[in-house]
């Protein structure tokens, strides 16, 4: 599947460009058997945070969430250690890019696209994590749902994107590893090609997904 007429390819941030399970892979040894768990418990507390955090009409920045999430996954966990959870929370300002992240920005660049990141990310983690990742200069813009005050899948946050890049939203190709993320953008009017690194079903959500690849080098051949 080749999309069509794209000049800029939005990604998303963590889980598609950034490893959200670096931290605790770094620390795993401190955690022993339950560090997998852990991890998983905290990504997932992360997003249903922002969900309901949206619901509610109570925003507060992902650096608050994030840690929020943390501390209801190493409390579920039974594990009270102050200076592990610093350090997590430290190493999630400059996660690991997946090694293929900055070879498909490199080449989407050098095709003519603009690149760009939309996440629900604040500003600071965001500047942090790309300049740590080397990411950066390959970046035309990096968008924080900040700028709106609510997080996705709210079709504001993914019109931030539109009036940023001054692109139509047909023109857009977005790349989320989240499902639920694809499907908003794609009922928002991108088009829309989920990265599916783990081959796990898309979300029964509207929004029809137009492309989907396994990896990020794939993603060049899709939109030239
Ligand atoms: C983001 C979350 C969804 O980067 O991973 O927006």
């Amino acid at each position: 599947m080749k999309l069509d007429g794209i000049k800029a390819c939005v990604f998303d941030a963590y889980g598609t460009l950034f490893d959200v399970h670096a931290p605790v892979g770094r620390v795993a040894a401190k955690l022993g058997d339950k560090a997998d768990a852990v991890s998983r418990l905290w990504r997932d507390k992360q997003l249903q945070y922002t969900w309901l955090r949206s619901l509610m009409g109570a925003h507060a920045d992902f650096g608050i969430v994030t840690a929020d999430a943390l501390d209801y996954a190493l409390g579920a966990h039974g594990i009270a250690d102050a200076d592990l959870r610093a350090e997590l929370l430290e190493l999630y300002m400059r996660l690991d890019a997946y090694p293929d992240a900055r070879r498909c920005l490199a080449a989407l660049k050098g095709d003519g696209f603009k690149t760009a990141i939309l996440s629900n990310g604040s500003p600071e983690m965001l500047e942090a994590a790309t300049r740590s990742a080397g990411l950066a200069d390959h970046l035309d813009h990096v968008l924080s749902i900040e700028a709106v005050g609510i997080y996705k899948p709210d079709m504001r946050v993914y019109q931030l994107a539109v009036d940023e890049i001054g692109v139509n939203a047909r023109e857009v190709c977005f790349v989320s590893m989240n499902p639920w993320d694809a499907s908003g953008a794609a009922y928002f009017g991108f088009q829309v090609c989920r990265l599916n690194r783990l081959g796990v079903p898309g979300d029964n959500l509207p929004g029809e997904i137009a492309a989907e690849i396994k990896d990020l080098d794939g993603l060049a051949a899709i939109v030239g």
